[in-house]
């Protein structure tokens, strides 16, 4: 737990925010994908931490300041929005796994719809950091274009697509219709490396586009999540048995067996809350 200092909070387009906070210098630094819960209020009201993602890791001289991008939906990221340059903010941090950017890796797809943008700016910078050759293309969405925000700062980072609910702006339809849209039309590369973030729906039309193709995948699951700590079981997601990837950078502390060993769970808090596309039973998770 540690106390961070805003350096600059604000309003980027209707109910979304940066904040930008100062990483203490004994701090460790976090990988795109990680997370961490911050406690949104002075009081016990709200009670639990809020979870959010790194967004962006600037190095401003010998200083790093964390950013995370917000939206505000209740009491804890109102409160958060009120925070001003200079105050203190309490977080743990960096929590969970991140995303897992390949050395070699030439074609990279984001999907995201929202606030779902998030956590995969911070893999655009990371891909292209390791290779200056690598191509992003970034799909981006919302229900309408007034909810559409980031435009600018996505396509400095890669070739922008966007997509919305009614077709207010760019492709009518969702995230993944807009995937194969573009494959279709040969617009995107046949080989990639797909990153995504958004409602669990969406995310399991990936997987299904993913498993047809062939076509290696992440997601971050954002949607779920109580106490933060592997205590409350609310963030339990099915995973598929045959599928499950564990390695160095993915432990996956936290997996619950049945006892025909035919059913496992995962805790989003503790072996989240990036997943192989693959991995994830998205026909038991998705409501
Ligand atoms: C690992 C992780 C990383 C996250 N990263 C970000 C981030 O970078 N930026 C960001 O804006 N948000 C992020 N979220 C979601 C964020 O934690 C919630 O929006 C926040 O906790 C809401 O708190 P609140 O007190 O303002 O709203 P609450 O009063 O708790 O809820 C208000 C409304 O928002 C809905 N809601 C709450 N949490 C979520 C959620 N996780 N997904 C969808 N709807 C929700 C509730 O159902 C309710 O309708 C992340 C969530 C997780 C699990
Ligand atoms: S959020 Fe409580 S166990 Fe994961």
């Amino acid at each position: 737990m540690m106390e961070y200092q805003v350096i600059e909070n604000i309003n980027i387009s209707l109910s979304y925010h940066k904040l930008s906070l100062e990483i203490p210098p004994t701090a460790k630094l976090p990988l795109p994908g990680q997370f961490y819960t911050v406690r949104c209020g002075e009081t016990k009201d709200p009670l639990l931490r809020r979870p959010f993602s790194m967004h962006r890791l600037i190095k401003r001289g010998e200083a790093v300041h964390l950013e995370i991008l917000y939206r505000v939906v209740g009491k804890g990221t109102e409160w958060l929005s009120r925070c001003k340059a200079g105050e203190k903010i309490n977080a743990i941090g960096p929590l969970g796994n991140g995303f897992i950017c390949q050395e070699d890796i030439a074609n990279v797809i984001l999907v995201a719809r929202g606030i779902g943008i998030a956590p995969l700016y911070g893999v655009a910078e990371a891909v292209r950091m390791r290779n200056q050759g690598a191509r992003i293309f970034i799909l981006m969405g919302a229900r309408t274009k007034e909810r559409i925000f980031y435009e600018k700062e996505c396509s400095k980072i890669g070739r922008t697509f966007f997509y919305t609910d009614d077709g207010s702006k760019g492709f009518q339809g969702s995230g993944p219709q807009l995937l194969m849209h573009l494959m279709e039309r040969k617009k995107l590369p046949q080989r990639f490396c797909m990153y995504a973030c958004g409602p669990s729906h969406m995310l399991r039309d990936l997987a299904n586009i993913s498993e047809k193709l062939d076509l290696p995948g992440q997601v971050a699951l954002e949607e779920h999540m109580g106490c933060g700590l592997g205590a409350c079981l609310s963030c339990a997601c099915p995973l598929r048995a045959n599928y499950i990837r564990r390695d160095k950078h993915w432990e996956k502390p936290s997996l619950q067996w049945s006892e025909d060993r035919r059913q496992v769970y995962s805790l989003i808090c503790k072996d989240g809350p990036v997943y192989d596309i693959q991995e994830v039973n998205w026909n038991d998770w998705v409501v």
